[in-house]
């Protein structure tokens, strides 16, 4: 069985690539570190998917492998801040996490694989301190239903806080944060049930869906007290 990983170098992709060699998985990795990739996976690639040529030759090099699974994980944010961010960190957001995963599956024969997306509790609403993280995610989910509805295996994940590097330097309270051991296994087992809609904890989820049935200017309230505590000195 191949699986290929995208960010498989550090955090969550790291995570589940020694997770499904463990299980006697074929890892192909995709990120920047190369030494990383090395020590990880079986077969990898070195790729900076901000730049979308190098993706699309990348994804032609992988056009005659068979993947039986793909988990598009690699994604970056802006530090939290209710700035409005410069167009050039927003633009490299939504390469890396939206345009990057078009261009590398424009080539891939994907249609048997499993395709999973990883995105974000973040989609379910538009965050006041991460514009383009969310505006990215809640793309990310239209662009999975689009493939789920055209009949293709889609698994689309949603977690909350997961320590990696990626909330590491987060100075507010992050509300059900979960170890990276916990989240990779979680992951696992969704993927493996392969249902659709998994957004996950369901406590955090449920808290957010809720937020969204309040009227707008009690919402608003909540979130600009959130948006200033939520600024990185
Ligand atoms: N941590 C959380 O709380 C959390 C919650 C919900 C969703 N998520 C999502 O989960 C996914 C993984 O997040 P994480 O927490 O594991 O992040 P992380 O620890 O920062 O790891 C990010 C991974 O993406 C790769 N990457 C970043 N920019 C890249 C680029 N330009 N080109 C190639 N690879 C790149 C990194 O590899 P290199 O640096 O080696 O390139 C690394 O392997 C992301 O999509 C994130 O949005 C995370």
């Amino acid at each position: 069985m191949k699986i290929l990983i995208t960010g498989a170098s550090r955090g969550i992709g790291e995570s589940l690539a020694k997770y499904y060699k463990h299980q006697g998985f074929e890892v192909y990795g995709i990120a920047r570190d190369e030494e990383k990739l090395k020590k990880i996976c079986d077969e990898y690639f070195v790729c900076d998917l901000s730049n979308l040529d190098e993706v699309s030759e990348l994804s032609k090099k992988l056009s005659d492998i068979k993947f039986d699974l793909i988990i598009l994980n690699a994604g970056i944010s802006t530090p939290h801040s209710s700035d409005f961010p410069p167009l050039s960190a927003f633009k490299k957001v939504i390469d890396v996490n939206l345009l990057s995963i078009h261009a590398l599956l424009e080539h891939i024969n994907f249609k048997d694989s499993k395709l999973v997306f990883i995105s974000s509790l973040a989609s379910l609403f538009g965050a006041p301190t991460s514009l383009a993280y969310s505006a990215s995610k809640r793309a990310l989910n239209s662009y999975a239903e689009s493939l789920y509805f055209a009949g293709i295996d889609v698994v689309l994940i949603m977690p909350g806080f997961i320590k990696t590097d990626m909330t590491k330097n987060h100075k507010f309270y992050m509300p059900f944060l979960m170890d990276l051991d916990d989240a990779t296994l979680r992951i696992a087992k969704i993927i493996k049930k392969g249902k659709f809609f998994n957004p996950f904890p369901l406590k955090f989820y449920y808290l957010i869906k809720l937020c969204t049935l309040m009227p707008d200017n009690l919402k608003r309230k909540i979130l600009k007290k959130y948006a200033k505590s939520d600024i990185v000195e």
